[in-house]
């Protein structure tokens, strides 16, 4: 492993510790503490296909796109409930539609783009906080309708992603940075916008799977209990985040949810181990949700890893692009997510419906399972071997997912795993335990001296 890998992993673990507890917070109530281990809180079987996909794509979009900078955050502020104090001043963020022509935009390609990746879902910010709607909508003045592009691209979106086999979802922000009523005493005025947008989003393009509210860390007048049945009432089988009734401080957001809510959302690192709530890690492609010129991108080792991550601690993995402000997605930003596919080709068993465990994520990368099946994620190999504590079923087989020597010893101490060099792969080498029973009714244990400090 050279200095610089070692370095990136020595970070990521530090990340993970050090965030993770936070954000999922050890110290907030645990309001579904209750809740037996892998059990949806809402409705396990209609979570089901979210859980099992484990991997979709985040697209972070609009006018902005045309300057670079980030979404929302870059305009300035033009109400002081609101928290934004971005660069661009308002009259220039604002009037950025009236140049936004995105004429590359083809909703066929993304979609194909996510199913090469091995992306099994697709959310677009519908709405962000700057209030633009890539919908046309009859509830705004500030839409793509009236942008010289004019073609509705959550409309071709929903629909290339369904020809194309993989579910559709919405992002949107609730707050409305440029809409003046927002937060102030004129807010229900907004309110009844903002519900009538919503209803938009989930009426007009059939099947909707996913609503991806935002939170600001400000306050949350959003008429949350209507606000839910709009949009259960108008799909019921919508899996909805946490992130549109969180009342509490900072990244706590992400700690709990309120009992409408499906999953928790920990944002830029990977959640901490949990299989009793349902969660997804969002996460950038590159450093900026909106589009970046010369950003750093993951490279396909990185987000092999951060995926692997994910599942191993039992969630899931939102990964973002910004498409560039001709609707084109950046070359060197897809080959990446070609090669992430390439790999999930070859080792997609060990990901797409697995539950994680039983063994936690530690320094030594990260374990999943299903039916008489442990997937061992060994991204780092400290010495010859690696080892890990006993378990009360019998190892009945073992393999190298896509090919290569393995051997295990078992012991009543535990289990001892080697890996030859030359067949240990540089990002994941995935080993396949079988044994003579189901994995899932092992207990999640950690593994000692492994700890992500
Ligand atoms: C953060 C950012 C927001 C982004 C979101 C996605 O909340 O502030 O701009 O859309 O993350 O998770």
């Amino acid at each position: 492993m050279n200095r610089r890998r070692r370095f990136s992993l020595l970070l990521a673990g530090l990340v993970v510790c050090v965030l993770a507890p936070v954000i999922q917070g050890r110290k907030a109530p645990n309001i579904f503490a209750d809740t037996p281990a892998g059990t949806s809180v809402a409705d396990a079987g209609r979570l089901d296909w979210w859980r099992d996909a484990r991997f979709g794509l985040f697209i972070h979009w609009g006018p902005i796109s045309l300057k670079g900078t980030e979404i929302s955050w870059s305009r300035a502020n033009s109400n002081p409930l609101c928290p934004n104090k971005g660069d661009i001043p308002v009259e220039v963020y604002d009037n950025l539609y009236k140049s936004f022509n995105p004429t590359l935009f083809d909703a066929d390609r993304w979609a194909a783009m996510a199913k090469e990746a091995g992306m099994r879902y697709v959310v677009l910010t519908a709405k962000h906080c700057d209030g633009f709607c890539l919908w046309r909508s009859a509830e705004s003045d500030h839409h793509i309708g009236l942008s010289p592009f004019q073609r509705d691209i959550c409309g071709e979106l929903a629909e290339a992603v369904r020809k194309a086999g993989l579910r559709i979802g919405w992002y949107y922000s609730p707050m409305d940075w440029r809409d003046p009523d927002c937060r102030t005493e004129r807010n229900a005025a907004y309110v009844k916008r903002m519900q009538g947008q919503i209803r938009e989003l989930v009426t007009r393009y059939g099947r909707i799977d996913v609503l991806w509210f935002d939170w600001d860390g400000g306050t949350i007048p959003w008429d949350q209990a209507a606000t839910y049945r709009i949009v259960r009432q108008a799909q019921p089988s919508i899996i909805i985040n946490n992130r549109l009734d969180c009342s509490f401080g900072g990244l706590s957001a992400d700690r709990d949810m309120g009992p409408n809510a499906d999953y928790l959302t920990p944002e830029q690192v990977i959640g901490a181990y949990n299989d009793r709530q349902p969660w997804e890690t969002c996460m950038t492609l590159g450093t900026q949700w909106s589009w970046k010129p010369d950003d750093r991108i993951k490279s396909v080792d990185e987000v092999i890893r951060i995926l692997a991550g994910c599942a191993g601690g039992d969630g899931n993995l939102l990964l973002n692009v910004g498409p560039e402000p001709s609707g084109r997605i950046e070359p060197r930003q897809v080959d990446v997510l070609k090669g992430v596919g390439a790999w999930l080709d070859r080792n997609g068993a060990s990901i797409y419906g697995t539950r994680g465990g039983p063994f936690k994520p530690g320094r030594y990368g990260a374990s999943t399972r299903r039916d008489n099946l442990i997937y061992l994620h060994v991204f780092a190999w400290d010495g010859p071997s690696l080892k890990l504590p006993g378990i009360s079923s019998k190892v009945v087989g073992s393999r190298l997912l896509g090919g290569g020597r393995v051997s295990v010893r078992q012991t009543e101490n535990g289990l001892d795993i080697s890996v030859p060099a030359g067949d240990r792969h540089p990002a994941d080498t995935v080993v396949v335990l079988e044994l003579d029973g189901p994995a899932a009714r092992l207990p999640a244990m950690d593994v000692p001296g492994q700890a992500l400090k």
